[in-house]
């Protein structure tokens, strides 16, 4: 019986492999981070991404392979990261997976990956109520919109410049924080207090975001008080990313009525993040969809996952690299 997926997600940093079942249940998932390759240069550098997925792809779908006792004659399908993303990074998954489905004979799906990020909610347990209002906090990507169903997108807004995650990462590398620069901020801002007073660009206006302001107005701080404590500033910084998102969020469930909030991306896992939105839930009495902190950035099981809703609705999109690929577009 072809009764598991093989998700592969190489988008962007993580070479992520993982063995799903159509419930959602996780046989095997392995994920080789890259932040030691790109450490010294203060980012992720595509080229020496494309490379360190080339060398790590092969040894951990092996690897994932072993450890769920499954061989290709149990797959189902292979799901694979089409987009969006860095284009060398996606096409050594896509790639590989090529071959793959050619050599075992089993189809191989191109998957979006944001739609990957919305059905990390559902891993291991279901988790979402339709209709829901989604907000998806990334690297890559910080956007809104309404979902009557799994397959219903309706984008209310994204960002007109830096994605959420982004800025953390710009800012945990103006205060020499490392990376990855989310986890560190979020360290330093438990121990700080959010006494410096920071812009919250777009708070009151709509769906859309803008948070490149935010990251100059902490430069100019910075510059202008370089003796500044390091927890005192993320503190103020990650006070006002919260104040900005949890508004959006609360115009959004006041306008759609949802059952449910789901929030996913890498952000998702900031605990202070998870309170506030616990809290806006609360009071709005609708639950709260989030992954668990492990599904929260990127890997190969919601990618996993995300490949069982093409299968039943039969949607196969081309195995061509979209580094744009939108929401919208499956
Ligand atoms: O979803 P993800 O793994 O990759 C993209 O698709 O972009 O998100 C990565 C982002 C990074 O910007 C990282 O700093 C942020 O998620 N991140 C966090 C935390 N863990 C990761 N941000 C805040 N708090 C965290 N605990
Ligand atoms: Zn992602």
């Amino acid at each position: 019986m072809r009764k598991y997926v093989l998700g592969i997600e190489t988008s962007c940093d993580d070479t992520s492999v993982a063995i799903v079942a159509q419930d959602g249940s996780v046989l095997a998932i392995k994920t080789v981070s890259q932040y030691e390759v790109h450490q010294a240069f203060g980012g992720v550098y595509p080229e020496l991404a494309s490379r360190a997925h080339l060398e790590a792809i092969l040894p951990t779908i092996q690897n994932v392979m072993n450890e769920a006792n499954v061989s290709p004659d149990d797959l189902k399908a292979i799901g694979v990261t089409r987009g969006p993303g860095l284009i060398g990074s996606l096409l050594i998954g896509l790639s590989t997976a090529q071959a793959l489905s050619m050599g075992w004979g089993v189809p191989v799906y191109g998957i979006n990956h944001l739609r990957g990020h919305m059905r990390s909610v559902d891993l291991e347990e279901q988790r979402t109520q339709y209709p829901a209002v989604v907000m998806l906090v990334s690297g890559g990507h910080t956007l809104v919109a309404h979902l009557s169903d799994p397959w219903s997108y309706r984008l209310l807004g994204t960002t007109r410049d830096d994605s959420v995650g982004e800025s953390y990462d710009k800012v945990a590398r103006m205060l020499g924080l490392g990376m990855p620069g989310g986890p560190a901020i979020d360290a330093a801002a438990k121990r700080g207090t959010p006494v410096l007073r920071l812009p919250r660009p777009m708070k009151n206006e709509g769906y859309e975001f803008s948070f490149s302001g935010l990251k100059s107005s902490v430069a100019r701080h910075i510059e202008k008080h370089p003796e500044v404590s390091v927890d005192d500033m993320s503190a103020s910084f990650v006070a006002a990313c919260l104040d900005v998102l949890i508004a959006k969020a609360e115009r959004a469930v006041i306008e759609c009525q949802p059952k449910s909030l789901i929030i996913v991306g890498g952000v998702a896992a900031s605990p202070q993040l998870r309170d506030g939105m616990a809290k806006l839930t609360q009071d709005h009495g609708i639950s709260l969809c989030l992954p668990p902190i492990k599904w929260a950035t990127d890997n190969g099981a919601m990618i996993g996952l995300a490949t069982w809703d093409y299968i039943e609705k039969g949607i196969k999109p081309d195995l061509i690299p979209k580094p744009n690929l939108s929401l919208e577009t499956p």
